[in-house]
């Protein structure tokens, strides 16, 4: 079950490319040359955004109108097309099976997909969204109730909010009714939440980290956005004068993070920036393993620029943690012998593939 055909029309430098990948593919080319377009495109057709910007127009080539982006994906016999246009407008026309839909959502159903980047360290670094966008790609890919519980939450939040910052006459009377459901979709999302992390540590501590041997010593805690021994309901209460002040909600399933450390104490101080990026690196190949063992859906690896920062032996690590995972991969690189040690312990299928000016040419 993976991605058989991909065409990029109109996507950034790349006027027009059809390939035909396998289970690992390499992206090589100078630099300029369209490799992270091409994951780019890939990421598009299952989240609806970049990884790299907000502003859809850049994607679009100079002067076009649009750009188109189509894979098929073979499961089990069966070949889905999907295919997703923007243009200039902002407007999106999504295909799922040669009928429209209205929602990305259902594209990221179809095809998961994570990408591993040289800036991908802000994982570690950055505030917690990050880290909360990654447990809850999985707890959505694996639970089907959590989509709709988090859409919910998400609109009883704003209206909690907007509550707290415009302060209307019948605050004292509605706050009460809002923070019931608040706590309701709260709990649930939590619940979903939690319940994952337990099943992707063990599955990351025992699979990944003893049987490799790499990352020893590591604990991952997750914290619910507020502390565990205590009610939501409680918490609320008690924050409410402090929140009027504020003019948000300042606990709740909205704050949760992931913290991760050794020892020595959190990773982000402890750890190397290969040793974070081996890290990293084992972090979403367990996400990609427990997505599919647990809906059968084969996932989609994209790694730009893999050799950045890499000496050969942690290169060699890299290769080994990529063999446990079933994904498709697609690995970038500016010369393709530079992750000959990766590939070395890879036995699936693999293409090649040189970029040269936005034009995509099968080795
Ligand atoms: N909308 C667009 N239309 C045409 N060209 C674009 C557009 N957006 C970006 N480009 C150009 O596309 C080229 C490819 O960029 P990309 O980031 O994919 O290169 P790359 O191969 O990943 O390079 P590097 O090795 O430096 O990371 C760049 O030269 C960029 O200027
Ligand atoms: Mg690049």
């Amino acid at each position: 079950m993976s991605l058989t055909s991909i065409s990029l029309n109109n996507f950034r430098n790349i006027e027009a490319a059809t390939l035909a990948p396998e289970a690992i593919n390499i992206i090589y080319g100078e630099n300029g040359s369209g490799k992270t377009s091409f994951l780019e495109a890939i990421y598009f057709l299952s989240h609806g955004r970049s990884f790299r910007t907000n502003k859809h127009r850049t994607l679009i080539r100079d002067s076009q109108p649009h750009f188109t982006l189509h894979a098929k994906k073979r499961s089990n016999n069966l070949t889905i097309p999907v295919g997703i246009q923007k243009d200039t407008h902002g407007e999106t026309q999504i295909k799922i099976q040669g009928k429209a839909s209205r929602r990305i959502s259902d594209l990221a159903q179809v095809l998961p997909v994570q990408v591993i980047t040289p800036e991908s360290y802000s994982f570690f670094f950055g505030g917690p969204k990050e880290r909360r966008a990654f447990i809850d790609l999985g707890v959505f890919h694996v639970e089907q109730e959590f989509f709709v519980h988090w859409q919910n939450f998400n609109k009883v939040l704003k209206q909690r909010n907007a509550l707290l910052k415009n302060k209307p006459a019948e605050l004292r009377t509605m706050l009460p009714v809002w923070d019931k459901e608040f706590v309701r979709l709260a709990e649930k999302i939590t619940q979903l939440r939690e319940s994952y992390i337990e099943r992707f540590k063990a599955l990351f501590f025992d699979r990944l980290c003893t049987e490799l041997e790499l990352l020893n010593d590591l604990e991952i805690d997750f914290n619910w956005g507020w502390k565990r021994t205590e009610s939501l309901a409680d918490v609320l209460a008690q924050n409410r004068d402090g929140d009027l002040m504020r003019g948000y909600t300042s606990k709740g399933p909205h704050k949760a993070d992931i913290t991760i450390k050794t020892s020595l104490g959190p990773v982000e101080t402890a750890f190397s920036r290969g040793q974070l990026k081996l890290l990293l690196y084992a972090l979403k190949v367990a996400q990609n393993s427990l997505i599919e063992k647990e809906t059968g859906k084969q996932s989609i690896l994209l790694i730009d620029d893999l050799p950045s920062e890499l000496s050969e032996d942690t290169k060699m690590k890299v290769g080994q943690l990529l063999s446990r995972c079933d994904a498709q991969i697609f690995i970038t690189t500016i010369e393709s012998q530079s992750v000959s040690a990766v590939l070395e312990t890879l036995a699936r299928p693999k293409a090649l593939f040189h970029v040269k000016h936005g034009e995509l040419i099968t080795r």
